[in-house]
């Protein structure tokens, strides 16, 4: 309890000195001295809470053969402060496309630019042009730090057991960075799940972030080991859970990886009558196959094509395995969007007739629900649909 109340004071105590930083007013910002209470609060709200930022990349690092950081800077003010675990949406224009993609920070706080680490997603579609196309001095809008995938000193109390699978390290090494400056909690044991070996993003500063730090476990378990390999292999899941976690009672646990391994992991944690309220996940996407899903409708396949009618703006086919949200980008259709994830509501569309599948979890409120308000981002079309922007 004690580390963890440190934890807190130095967090607080960091945000102070952030908040003071950014209530000064810029060099080349106009001050009046008759600026009154009220304009110098927004001010400082716009610059804690800013909803687009303008970034440049300043450097590009290579971290696996298939994963790199891009570090950037904000050229139209300074970083805003975030919680580590946070993400910002990047405003994407490929090839005709206008679309976005979320990324965790892998950064900590504080610092003076921002990470973003990105995995090459084979068959994707932006991951491939930021991996290869980008480079230092190209500029992007983004929006403000967002999610409340968070470590909450107070309240995540105890152990904590961190699930990564891939690129989902990121959030956590935003996490580590931070507690090497304000303290780690009393325990944290990371558990890393990558496919290969070399597929282990920051291997060498994990390793020495373990040996720094006597509060900090890390095991790296690999799923498709090479011939020769030592050490835990297999997916992240009950048996890992048993092998490294004792007393799952006194834990708190957070997850984030691949959707498929998230749930694997969060069952297996059920299982063992792991509370809900101790079990956070982040996904990083919509399943790669959505007709996987248990409730999807046996008689749709992904491939079956349906025509999605916009109101005022024409029609167009699509496939059911796709997301509202992608089919609407492809075809030229603006609808903004932040999380992809069903959480934020930007991405809300009015659905006027037809059927649409929405993913189990997506937190759409009951009162949008009422009035036929879905979040395209996880949503699929399993008739054909006449859906209004209303913006
Ligand atoms: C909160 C959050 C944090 C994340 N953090 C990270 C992170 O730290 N690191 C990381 O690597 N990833 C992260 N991700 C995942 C990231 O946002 C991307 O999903 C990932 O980089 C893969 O992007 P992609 O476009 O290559 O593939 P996908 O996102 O899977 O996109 C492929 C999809 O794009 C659509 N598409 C294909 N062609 C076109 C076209 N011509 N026009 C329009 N749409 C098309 C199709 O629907 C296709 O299914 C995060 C995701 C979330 C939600
Ligand atoms: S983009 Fe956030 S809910 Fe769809």
């Amino acid at each position: 309890m004690r580390s963890e109340l440190r934890s807190w004071w130095a967090d607080l105590a960091q945000t102070a000195r952030g908040l003071r930083e950014l209530a000064r007013p810029r060099r080349d910002e106009a001050t009046d001295d008759h600026e009154t209470l009220l304009e110098r609060t927004q001010r400082l709200v716009e610059r804690l809470h800013p909803p687009r930022m303008r970034l440049r990349l300043v450097e590009r690092i290579a971290e696996t053969p298939t994963a790199c950081t891009l570090r950037f800077e904000r050229t139209d003010g300074p970083l805003p402060p975030f919680r580590p675990g946070q993400y910002v949406s990047l405003s994407l224009r490929i090839g005709e496309v206008a679309t976005t993609r979320p990324y965790s920070i892998s950064s900590a706080p504080g610092n003076a630019q921002l990470d973003l680490t990105l995995k090459l997603k084979p068959g994707g579609f932006a991951s491939p042009y930021l991996f290869a196309e980008v480079r230092p001095g190209w500029e992007v809008s983004a929006s403000g730090p967002a999610g409340s995938f968070v470590f909450e000193p107070l309240c995540d109390r105890g152990e904590l057991v961190f699930f990564a699978g891939g690129s989902g390290i990121t959030p956590f090494m935003s996490m580590l960075r931070h507690f090497t400056r304000v303290g780690f909690p009393s325990r944290v044991l990371l558990l890393y799940g990558s496919r290969r070996a070399d597929d282990v993003l920051f291997g060498a500063e994990l390793e020495q972030l373990r040996a720094a730090h006597r509060a900090l476990e890390v095991v790296s378990v690999i799923s498709e080991p090479d011939e020769g390999h030592r050490g835990p292999t297999g997916l992240l899941g009950a048996e890992v859970i048993a092998r490294y976690v004792s007393d799952v009672a006194s834990k708190t646990f957070l997850v984030c990886g691949p959707e498929g391994m998230n749930r694997h992991v969060e069952s297996a944690l059920r299982s063992l009558g792991v509370p809900a309220h101790k079990v956070r996940r982040e996904s990083f996407g919509p399943p790669s196959d959505v007709t996987a899903e248990s409730d999807w409708p046996p008689t749709v396949t992904a491939a079956q094509e349906f025509t999605i009618e916009v109101e005022g703006r024409g029609s167009f086919a699509t496939h059911a395995g796709e997301t509202l949200l992608s089919a609407l980008e492809r075809h030229g259709v603006a609808v903004p969007s932040i999380c992809r994830t069903g959480g934020c509501a930007d991405c809300r569309l009015r659905l006027l007739q037809g059927r649409v599948y929405v993913l189990p979890g997506a937190g759409v409120r009951e009162s949008d629900r009422a009035a036929g308000i879905i979040h395209s981002c996880v949503s699929y079309a399993i008739s054909d649909v006449r859906v209004a922007t209303d913006r």
